[in-house]
């Protein structure tokens, strides 16, 4: 296991990229948003002063409304599409025009926890914790213009969950027609079919050009993105991160902030209720735009655990996971292995992320679900061990998918075995 976590450690050096960490060499160049904050935890384990640095670079490139965008372009790499020219937001910075899980919050609480650098760690943490607390407001201004307690997400690649079933019957509402010609770079660093389709592409483009021709204008994006698509396992992150940004505040004496959080975790933790469904025992995307809940079962309705959800949906998530064991041999399948739409190879329409694992661990290790924490953490190890620090796996194969050598899965690594 010592071994283990000296490999890991390696591959987050050689990602290192000074101020930031690339999540892997070739197909992912710059620095990604939730890759980041999760990355941190790993480093925070042998270097708290580069775990801090990785966030503040995150935070430096957050706009003026608040927003802390999906990638920020630091330098040029002809290797990825769609680049700074086609995202087109004139940043100093060059960043892409949408954002990502907001994991931040969760992680910069648990970085200054585990501090062993308290100095430090308050230092950071109190510069970084207006930063947050104004990119989880900007989420309930913005996403949440009704104001239900609940975001939505504007383009499959805010979740992460890119190519996820439970877009597949909303994204037919994008168009393809008007979309400027482009070649993928992707499918040139990794396995096509490990990746989303060219279908999938040109829909994913077509969204950018539509919010850039609006000016990347917050206060217009959701309600004219044909997509909106309120994803339970993104609104956990979001609660969670308010929740864990409230505990912070209060330990470092802002009690505005502290309230402020506090009270949107709990809006929204009220309203995820609405998102449970008895009959597939988990929660479920809801489509805001047809105004229904979306049937497909995918890990989203899992990672619900990650925030504080009731005891009993808390046990219920516990039997849906045993219940996919039985379908798979490495929990949790990113959707479920008997579905017709499972794809064990395909990004998000399958395989098993260890940062999924890991946060749904976290969640089910607070609701005292320890036998099933182990067994994912678990599942987690004898993954690496098969397959190296790969981005994704088949969960019943373990066969490695994506890019290799990937950051954010060494960070987990570092977690679960320290
Ligand atoms: C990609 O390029 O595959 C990313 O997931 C988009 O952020």
């Amino acid at each position: 296991e010592n071994d283990l976590i000296e490999h890991a450690k390696q591959v987050l050096r050689d990602n290192d990229r000074g101020t930031y960490t690339v999540p892997t060499h070739g197909l992912y160049p710059f620095q990604w948003n939730w890759d980041s904050a999760l990355s941190a935890l790993g480093f925070a384990h042998f270097d708290e002063a580069r775990a801090w640095t990785e966030i503040d670079t995150l935070f430096e490139n957050q706009w003026d409304d608040g927003m802390v965008p999906h990638i920020i372009f630091h330098q040029v790499d002809e290797g990825y599409f769609p680049g700074p020219d086609i995202w087109g937001t004139e940043r100093p910075v060059p960043t892409s025009g949408i954002t990502q899980p907001p994991v931040a919050g969760f992680a910069v609480r648990r970085m200054y926890d585990r501090a062993t650098d308290k100095p430090l760690a308050t230092a950071r943490a109190r510069a970084l914790l207006p930063l947050i607390h104004a990119w989880h407001q900007w989420f309930y201004l913005n996403r949440d213009p009704q104001g239900t307690g609940l975001v939505a997400i504007i383009h499959p690649w805010e979740t992460g969950r890119d190519n996820s079933v439970d877009w597949d019957v909303a994204f037919q509402r994008v168009p393809t027609e008007g979309v400027a010609p482009f070649t993928r770079r992707d499918t040139t660093h990794a396995n096509p079919a490990h990746r989303p389709s060219d279908e999938q592409y040109k829909r994913y483009i077509w969204l950018v050009q539509k919010f850039r021709n609006l000016g990347w204008d917050n206060t217009k994006l959701h309600d004219a993105s044909p997509f909106r698509v309120v994803d339970p396992g993104f609104n956990a992150i979001l609660i969670r991160s308010c929740a864990d940004l409230a505990e912070l505040a209060d330990e470092l004496g802002e009690p505005t902030i502290a309230a402020q959080s506090r009270a949107m975790a709990q809006k929204g933790n009220a309203a995820m209720a609405t998102l449970w469904s008895e009959e597939y025992g988990q929660y479920l995307c809801y489509d805001r735009i047809s105004g229904t809940l979306i049937e497909s079962p995918s890990v989203a309705g899992i990672l619900a655990a990650f925030a504080d959800i009731p005891p009993d949906k808390a046990a219920a998530l516990t039997r849906r996971i045993e219940s996919l064991a039985e379908a798979c041999n490495y929990l949790v399948p990113s959707h479920d292995p008997r579905a017709a739409e499972f794809e064990g190879l395909r990004y998000w329409r399958g395989p098993v992320w260890l940062i999924v694992n890991y946060m749904i661990a976290d969640g089910l290790k607070r609701a005292g679900k320890s036998e099933m924490v182990d067994r994912i953490n678990a599942d987690c190890v004898r993954l690496i061990h098969r397959s190296g620090f790969a981005e994704y796996y088949d969960p019943i194969t373990a066969e490695p998918c994506g890019g290799a050598h990937f950051t954010w899965t060494a960070a987990m690594v570092i977690e679960i075995l320290s």
